[in-house]
């Protein structure tokens, strides 16, 4: 039955062209977003804010799955419509945030580890109650020329398939996704030695806790250099970079791997995600997960004002479709002038 469950599940949400819309901003992350539009995070303002992105007419030609925060299973629309009953009548899986956060890991100064697993079973079968059929867990790691520790790259890769084992024992299809972050001043090629250890680590960590990678999605950043590298990198270098490490360390059994953008400007981490797939079959499918690269553009045309809640929805689902493109190898820059 579990089985059943899961394979059904994956089948929902990886499909060509299409790919996952991350919903799920922490209270503190949200705040943030708000800010940049002089909103303030108020409960009702956070609904009608995630209301609007899943009743997005159309949204569900180009994504599959949406990963939600707690707060948005329990609210509705203001026509009384569960906000997950949205995505699902456009075909949409709906998913759920259930890591609790990162703080530092004691014994290694500068690195951090990801919280929640305490109790974890029990929450998802009550998130599995309100609708959710996927969850997401968030490792980070902090690029320096001595971070992330061996301690680091341990322990998160062994919290990641502890959740990832819970959750498919609960008929839950689990995210994993070992963020390596963007901050610093790092090099490509430092980003690339950093990725490859995280993703080894984790795939060790999810063989020895018995997960069934057919029955997962993996959630990685992409190979780049520091934000504040002085040397930026084009969608090209990027995709054979990427995909040379995630060859290297990825299972072929995995179906999807769908990237977050990770601080990534909509357009780059559509272009980025277009190069890869130009560079012909992978033994697994590449999409995306996005947070910021889709709701970005349809978050500064909303301002708050339901009056933009149309002109909001077309910049989400402009993205939406210029992934989807990305999906297939079929986007172009000038793609982004057509409309
Ligand atoms: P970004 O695409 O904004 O990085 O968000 C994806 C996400 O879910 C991070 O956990």
């Amino acid at each position: 039955m579990t089985q059943g469950e899961l394979q059904a599940t994956m089948h929902a949400l990886v499909q060509k062209g299409k790919g996952i819309l991350a919903a799920d901003e922490s209270g503190p992350t949200i705040a943030k977003r708000f800010k940049t539009i002089n909103v303030e995070s108020t409960e009702e303002n956070r609904r009608a804010w995630r209301s609007l992105l899943l009743t997005t007419p159309g949204l569900g030609e180009f994504v599959s799955g949406v990963i939600l925060h707690e707060e948005t299973l329990g609210q509705a629309t203001d026509d009384g419509t569960p906000l997950p009953q949205c995505a699902a009548r456009q075909g949409i899986v709906a998913g759920i945030k259930v890591d609790a956060g990162k703080i530092p890991l004691a014994g290694a100064p500068g690195d951090e580890i990801t919280q929640g697993l305490d109790g974890l079973a029990g929450r998802l079968a009550a998130y599995q109650r309100q609708g959710a059929r996927f969850a997401k867990w968030r490792a980070v790691y902090n690029v320096s020329d001595t971070l992330p520790s061996r301690l680091a790259l341990e322990a998160n890769a062994e919290a990641l398939a502890r959740y990832a084992a819970i959750c498919q024992e609960q008929g839950i299809v689990p995210i994993v996704e070992p963020e390596v972050l963007i901050d610093g001043d790092h090099t490509m090629a430092r980003c690339a030695e950093v990725t490859e250890a995280a993703l080894h680590e984790v795939f060790h960590a999810l063989h020895r806790h018995r997960v069934v990678l057919e029955h997962m999605l993996l959630k990685p950043s992409m190979v780049v250099p520091g934000k504040t590298h002085a040397h930026q990198a084009a969608p090209a270098e990027v995709a054979v970079q990427t995909v040379r490490i995630l060859r290297r360390t990825v299972p072929a059994a995995v179906p999807s791997i769908n990237f977050l953008s990770g601080g990534q400007t909509p357009e780059e981490a559509t272009a980025n995600l277009d190069a890869m797939n130009l560079l012909g079959p992978q033994p697994w499918q590449l999409s995306f997960s996005y947070g910021r690269a889709l709701q970005e553009p349809a978050l500064q045309a909303w301002k708050g004002q339901a009056a933009h809640a149309r002109s909001s929805q077309d910049a989400l689902l402009k993205r939406a479709r210029l992934n989807g493109a990305a999906c297939r190898g079929r986007y172009s820059a000038a793609m982004e002038a057509a409309d």
